[in-house]
C-alpha cells in the first residue's frame, strides 16, 4: 500500500451539470459544493491529512461576471457558515492563490485562516485565484530579490504549498484531460486519475476506487523498483 498524505482536485464540471439538471450553470456550482463537503468527511474517515481543491483559477475571470459574482457569493457564503464547524472539527483552512478580492472576502478568508491556523486533523487547502505560472514566477522573484541562491529546494520555500507535501494524487473531474495552469510543479511525481463524471456526480465510491488503484501503483520516482 502506497502512503496517502495528499490529493488534489480539479473540480471541473459545474457548469454542464447545472446546465443539464437544472438549467442553469450557477446551480451546478451550487451542486458541486455537496461533493467537496462529502470528500472532506470521507477523507477524515480516511485519515486523508491534505486535500487540496482547484476552486477558481487565474484564467477564470475571462467569465462572465454573473457567473463570477455568483461562484465568490457561495464562496463567502460557505466561509461564513462553515467557519464555526472548521473549528469545532478541528480541520485547517489555508488558501492557494493570490488573495487580491474584496476588502470583505479577503477579511473573511483571513479571518477563516487564522481561526483554524493550528488546527491539524485536516488541512483543506482551497486555490482560488490560483495559477501555477504566476506562483513559479513569483517564488523566482522573490529568490532573486533576497538573493537566495536559486535550486528547487529554496524555491518551494516560496510557493503557496511551502511546508506541504506534494499531491500524492491527482483528480480530476469532468471528462477532460489537461492540468489547466493547476499545481505544475508539486504534481511531478503525482499519480494522474482523470475521470469522466462530472464534479457534482463524482461520489466518495469513486474516490474510493481510485485510492483502491493507487495502492497497487509502483512509485518510481525514476528508480526501478520490484
Ligand atoms: C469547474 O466547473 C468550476 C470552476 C471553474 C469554477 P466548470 O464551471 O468549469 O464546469 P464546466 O467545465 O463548464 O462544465
Ligand atoms: C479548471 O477548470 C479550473 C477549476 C476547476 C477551478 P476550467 O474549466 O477553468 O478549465 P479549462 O478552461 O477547461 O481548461
Ligand atoms: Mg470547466
Amino acid at each position: 500500500m502506497n502512503p496517502l498524505k495528499h490529493v488534489a482536485f480539479i473540480m471541473d464540471g459545474n457548469g454542464r451539470w447545472g446546465l443539464k439538471n437544472k438549467n442553469s450553470r450557477n446551480l451546478g456550482h451550487k451542486q458541486g459544493l455537496k461533493t467537496v463537503e462529502e470528500i472532506i468527511k470521507f477523507s477524515i474517515k480516511k485519515k486523508i491529512n491534505y486535500l487540496t481543491f482547484f476552486a477558481f483559477s487565474s484564467e477564470n475571470w475571462k467569465r462572465p461576471k454573473t457567473e463570477i459574482d455568483y461562484l465568490f457569493k457561495l464562496l463567502k457564503n460557505f466561509l461564513k457558515t462553515k467557519i464555526n464547524e472548521f473549528i469545532k472539527n478541528d480541520i485547517k483552512l489555508k488558501i492557494l492563490g493570490e488573495k487580491k478580492f474584496s476588502k470583505e472576502l479577503n477579511s473573511l478568508l483571513n479571518r477563516a485562516e487564522k481561526k483554524t491556523k493550528n488546527n491539524c486533523k485536516i488541512h483543506i487547502n482551497l486555490a482560488i485565484n490560483y495559477g501555477s505560472k504566476i506562483e513559479i514566477t513569483n517564488a523566482i522573484k522573490a529568490l532573486n530579490k533576497k538573493k537566495i541562491k536559486i535550486n528547487p529546494h529554496n524555491l518551494e520555500k516560496f510557493l503557496y504549498t511551502k511546508g506541504i507535501p506534494d499531491p500524492d494524487i491527482l483528480i480530476r473531474t469532468g471528462n477532460t484531460k489537461r492540468l489547466s495552469n493547476f499545481l505544475l510543479w508539486q504534481l511531478s511525481y503525482s499519480e494522474i486519475f482523470f475521470e469522466k463524471k462530472l464534479w457534482p456526480d463524482f461520489k466518495t465510491t469513486d474516490f474510493n476506487k481510485i485510492i483502491v488503484e493507487y495502492n497497487n501503483i509502483k512509485r518510481n520516482y525514476g528508480s526501478i523498483t520490484k
